[in-house]
Order: structure tokens, then C-alpha cells, then sequence
């Protein structure tokens, strides 16, 4: 039942360091989007073209991703309206992510826009890019739990996934930014967008690690048909605009347990622990990830 194989989507150094306080220097986020490459990740989500006040620390997307596309790995950035397409077109990226939310309260703190409003701005940017052959994917945020909702209804996000995919996304993150999920809630979901009709291929699951549970619903959404997964090194993380999140899902816990299943993911752990290591050398306190921390003191 489970996959052969597992494509590890990594965010550690956009969704890892866009909550970082103090502004890492750019040849250290090059130097981090290169480790990972190295250690195996094949998919490296590396900046956002966002408004620079909103995410000071990624301010720095025109000076770092042309450092970063000798790189043979794909290079993904995400982009919130037209004007964030023309900064990473003019960049040569090939790979965009837009950024929707299944909740009215985060469209309007994360995007400034309701949920409507923010489909509508993502409309153009999605024609465009796959006027330009550029591959989308689609975030949908506050899938399982809201700060200011609470428990988000199926429905709800069944409507919004369904809306990106109808614009044109290929590949659609059910993102837990909170971390709230359980196992059960992911089946749950899974099943009523197996019901609506979209296609599980499509999927990836996007949780942030704040009750502990991101490997637990991450093995539920295996079982299921999903094999992305998105993940950030030394589980870096947490969103500015969701006050209660913390890290995603650590990469080297999703790889201890999927080289224990005997999943390959083609990423080398060992080296991937001391990248995340040294990042927490960089960033001045050691990695949340209970698997760095093993790795580390063997
Ligand atoms: P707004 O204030 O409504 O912007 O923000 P606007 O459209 O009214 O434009 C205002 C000014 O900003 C204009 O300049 C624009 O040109 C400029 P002016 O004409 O006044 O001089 N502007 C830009 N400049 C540079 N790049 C741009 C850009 N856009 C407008 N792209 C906006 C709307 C979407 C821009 C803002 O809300 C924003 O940047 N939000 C980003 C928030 C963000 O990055 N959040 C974190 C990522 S999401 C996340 O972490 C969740 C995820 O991990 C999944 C999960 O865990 O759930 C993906
Ligand atoms: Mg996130």
C-alpha cells in the first residue's frame, strides 16, 4: 500500500527562514540551497516574490536565485500576483507556487484580500505561467485548523482546492500551517477530495510539526496515494502572518522513517544532517528535529 518512492518538495530555506528574526545573509541561504541540492533533494523551494516589507527576510530574492540556477534541480518561488510573476520571469524561474487560503481570517493577514479576491489575483499569474510552460503549484493554507477559526469545515477546503485546480495548478500543498492535524482529520480530507474528484497524484501535504504529529499524518496521507511531501531541513520554520505556527516537518524525520519503510527519497541522510546542523550553527541554536539532534551526538 505504501509508495515506492516519495518526492521530498524542500522548504527550508523560504518557508524555514521567512520567520527567522535576525536577516541571514544571502551567499548563507546560497550556500544552504546548494548543501541540500548535494545532500539529494531534487526540489528546493528557494524564495518568494513577495512584497519585501511583508517578508523582509526573503527581500533578497533578486540577489539570490541567479546564484542559485546552475543548480540541476528545480528551483520553485512563490508568487502572489502579477507583479511577483514579472520579478521571477525577469529571474528566469520555472516553477511558481501560488498561495491560497481555505479560511477568510489568513487571506485577509496573509494576502490582504479575501478568499475570492485572492483566487481572483492568482487568476493571471497562473494564465501566464502556463503560457510560459512555467509549472504551478497551488498552496492551500489553514486546511485542517484556523488561530481565529478553528476546526475548518471539509467543504471549505474542497471549494478552494477545487478553484485552483480549475485555474490550472498541477500540483495543489494541503498545508496544516498551524500543525493542528491528526491522522484521522488527514483520512478525512483525503477521502472528500477522492470524492470531488481530484486527483490524489496531484496532491502534496504541507504540515508544520507544532503538536508533534506532522510524521503520524504524514504516514496516514501515504496510505492513501500521496507521495509529495513537502519538508524543511533541520525543521526551520513557521509563518509570519500565523502567529502559533512552528516548524514544518522536519526532513531528516521524514527520512529516517521513510528509509526505515524502505522508501527511497534519493536524498543522502547524513549529509543532509550536517547541512542543517550548520545551519543552526549560522542561525545560533540547534535544529528542532529529533533526528538532527540523534544524528548529531552519535
Ligand atoms: P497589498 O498591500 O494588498 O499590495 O499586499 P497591493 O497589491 O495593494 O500593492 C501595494 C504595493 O506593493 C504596490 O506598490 C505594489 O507594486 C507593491 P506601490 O504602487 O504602492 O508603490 N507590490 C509588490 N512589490 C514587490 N513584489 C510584489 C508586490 N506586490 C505588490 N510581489 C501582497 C498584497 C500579496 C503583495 C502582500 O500581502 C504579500 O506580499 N503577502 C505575502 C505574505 C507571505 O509571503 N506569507 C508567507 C507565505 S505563505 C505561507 O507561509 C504558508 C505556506 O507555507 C503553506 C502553509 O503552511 O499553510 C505556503
Ligand atoms: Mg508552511
Amino acid at each position: 500500500r505504501l509508495p515506492a518512492r516519495v518526492r521530498i518538495h524542500e522548504v527550508g530555506a523560504r518557508d524555514g527562514l521567512q520567520n527567522e528574526k535576525g536577516v541571514v545573509p544571502t551567499e548563507v541561504k546560497a550556500e544552504f540551497v546548494r548543501r541540500l541540492a548535494e545532500a539529494g533533494l531534487g526540489t528546493i523551494e528557494a524564495t518568494s516574490f513577495v512584497h519585501p516589507k511583508w517578508v523582509p527576510q526573503l527581500a533578497d530574492a533578486e540577489q539570490l536565485f541567479p546564484q542559485l540556477t546552475d543548480l540541476r534541480v528545480h528551483l520553485p518561488v512563490l508568487v502572489p500576483n502579477a507583479r511577483g510573476m514579472e520579478r521571477a520571469l525577469a529571474l528566469g524561474a520555472r516553477r511558481i507556487a501560488v498561495f491560497a487560503s481555505a479560511t477568510e481570517s489568513f487571506a485577509k493577514a496573509n494576502l490582504n484580500r479575501t478568499v475570492d479576491e485572492a483566487l481572483a489575483m492568482f487568476e493571471p499569474v497562473v494564465a501566464r505561467a502556463r503560457q510560459e510552460g512555467v509549472h504551478v503549484r497551488g498552496y492551500l493554507s489553514m486546511c485542517f485548523g484556523d488561530p481565529w477559526e478553528g476546526a475548518v469545515p471539509l467543504e471549505q477546503v474542497v471549494r478552494v482546492c477545487t478553484a485552483l485546480r480549475d485555474m490550472g495548478c498541477e500540483e495543489l500543498s494541503l498545508g496544516d500551517t498551524i500543525g493542528v492535524a491528526t491522522p484521522g482529520h488527514v483520512r478525512a480530507l483525503l477521502g472528500a477530495l477522492h470524492e470531488a474528484a481530484v486527483p490524489t497524484e496531484a496532491l502534496g501535504v504541507h504540515f508544520h510539526d507544532t503538536y508533534g504529529q506532522a510524521l503520524s499524518n504524514t504516514l496516514a496521507a501515504l496510505e492513501l496515494g500521496v507521495t509529495t511531501v513537502d519538508a524543511s531541513a533541520g525543521g526551520l520554520g513557521g509563518c509570519p502572518y500565523a502567529k502559533s505556527a512552528t516548524g514544518n516537518l522536519a526532513t531528516e524525520d521524514l527520512v529516517w522513517m521513510l528509509d526505515g519503510l524502505g522508501i527511497d527519497t534519493g536524498v543522502d541522510l547524513d549529509r543532509l544532517t550536517a547541512t542543517s546542523a550548520w545551519m543552526a550553527q549560522q542561525l545560533g541554536r540547534p535544529s528542532p528535529s529529533r533526528t538532527v539532534r540523534a544524528l548529531s551526538h552519535k
